[in-house]
């Protein structure tokens, strides 16, 4: 059997940084050999640093390594960085660990758009992944930078996928619920959210339009090019601690009834090298029968929190069909979804010995 593969954590502090750690405190596959923070950070134990907010015991490894300045190289060596970044200081220290050869997944929105960066839900376009290719030519460095999508387009993508291979999507509405959790920590003031509903996230709504289109676009030797679906975003913040929920009504290529959209559902599957990952749930999909469901308190955990439910499939008056849909927005839409994306890159051979 192979080590393990060690792999550190930039921005290991925040909301998702906690999460990278908690996830990679057993994993399989990765060792987490490095934790990397602002300066304020930088130098402490990282038990010091962090304000620990998982409800997991925080692993005595992690607690007790020194946090370092987000710049290569590390003390230890780590083939796969994981960026939980804010974004505003992501662009140039993300390009720094490339540059110094290693593999970046980053949760942060700064490469996603690029064309020769690969922005992937492994199920859904594992093969985008040929993108790195040309990057690594491009750009004349021996890493690679890769994305994993905005928490909230993760979600409302799982759900597109079946659809759209089934019987085409062309165009959608969709309002999203999203968890506050999803602005890092601390977040929205608990003043301007408990007992509130905020119309506005910002940038979420451009976000999530251009980055489905580019996730569900075809790749060919010219690059990606983006799925050509009309979207109108409706993006909303509520006092939910975890979880984002949003109610879509879609117009599809061809008609298809309520029943048949849920078996599409349920069968989507990625293909067999993504299937067999660690971090990839049994079903990348569950439907919920149930007219109460998905609900954040009840369905948020399903796969690991790598599962998306939707329930309430039925017939839209005015688009084909509308149902709604829950995500872990931490873990399927940011750590875990860049844990699966780190994974694949050994499965298919990018991590050398
Ligand atoms: N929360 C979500 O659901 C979610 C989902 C998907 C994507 N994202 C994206 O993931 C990234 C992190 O989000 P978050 O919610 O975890 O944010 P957060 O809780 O605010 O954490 C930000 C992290 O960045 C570090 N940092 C801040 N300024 C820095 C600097 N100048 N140099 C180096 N490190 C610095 C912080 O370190 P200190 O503790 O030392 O300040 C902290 O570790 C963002 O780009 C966000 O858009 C978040």
């Amino acid at each position: 059997m192979r080590s393990r593969v060690p792999v550190a954590v930039l921005g290991a502090t925040g909301t998702v940084g906690q999460k990278f750690v908690r996830l990679l405190a057993d994993h399989p596959w990765f060792e987490l050999t490095g934790v990397a923070a602002s300066d304020q950070s930088a130098g402490k134990p990282y038990a010091e640093a962090v304000r620990w907010r998982e409800a997991t015991r925080l692993p005595d490894a992690v607690a007790a390594m020194t946090v370092a300045r987000c710049a290569p190289p590390f003390a230890a060596p780590a083939s796969i960085v994981f960026s939980a970044l804010d974004a505003e200081v992501a662009q140039d220290i993300e390009q720094s660990f490339a540059r110094a050869g290693a593999l970046v997944v980053t949760n942060t929105r700064i490469h996603r758009m690029e064309p020769d960066v690969p922005l992937m839900i492994p199920e859904i376009n594992a093969d985008h992944l040929a993108l790195v290719a040309g990057q690594r030519s491009r750009r004349g460095w021996r890493g690679a930078i890769l994305a994993n999508p905005n928490c909230s387009t993760a979600g409302l993508v799982l759900a597109l996928a079946p659809l759209q291979r089934a019987f085409g999507v062309e165009r959608l509405f969709v309002a999203t619920m999203q968890a506050v959790s999803g602005a890092g920590y601390p977040g929205v003031p608990s003043l301007d959210i408990l007992g509130n509903v905020i119309p506005f996230i910002g940038g979420e709504e451009e976000k999530m339009a251009r980055e489905t289109c580019k996730i569900l676009g075809a790749l060919d030797r010219s690059g990606v090019t983006p799925a050509p679906i009309a979207m109108s975003v409706h993006a909303n913040r509520v006092a939910v601690v975890d979880g984002h929920f949003e109610v879509v009504s879609v117009g599809l290529g061809r008609r298809a009834t309520p029943d048949e959209a849920v078996a599409a559902l349920r069968e989507f599957r990625g293909p067999e090298r993504v299937r067999s990952l660690p971090s990839s749930p049994v079903n990348p999909v569950e439907v919920d029968p149930r007219p109460d469901r998905p609900q954040s308190r009840l369905d948020l955990e399903r796969g690991g929190g790598m599962t998306v439910t939707v329930g309430r499939v039925r017939p839209c008056p005015v688009l084909d069909l509308r149902f709604a849909l829950l995500s872990h927005n931490t873990i399927r839409g940011a750590a875990g979804a860049a844990v699966q994306i780190g994974e694949l890159l050994v499965a298919e051979g990018y991590v050398s010995d």
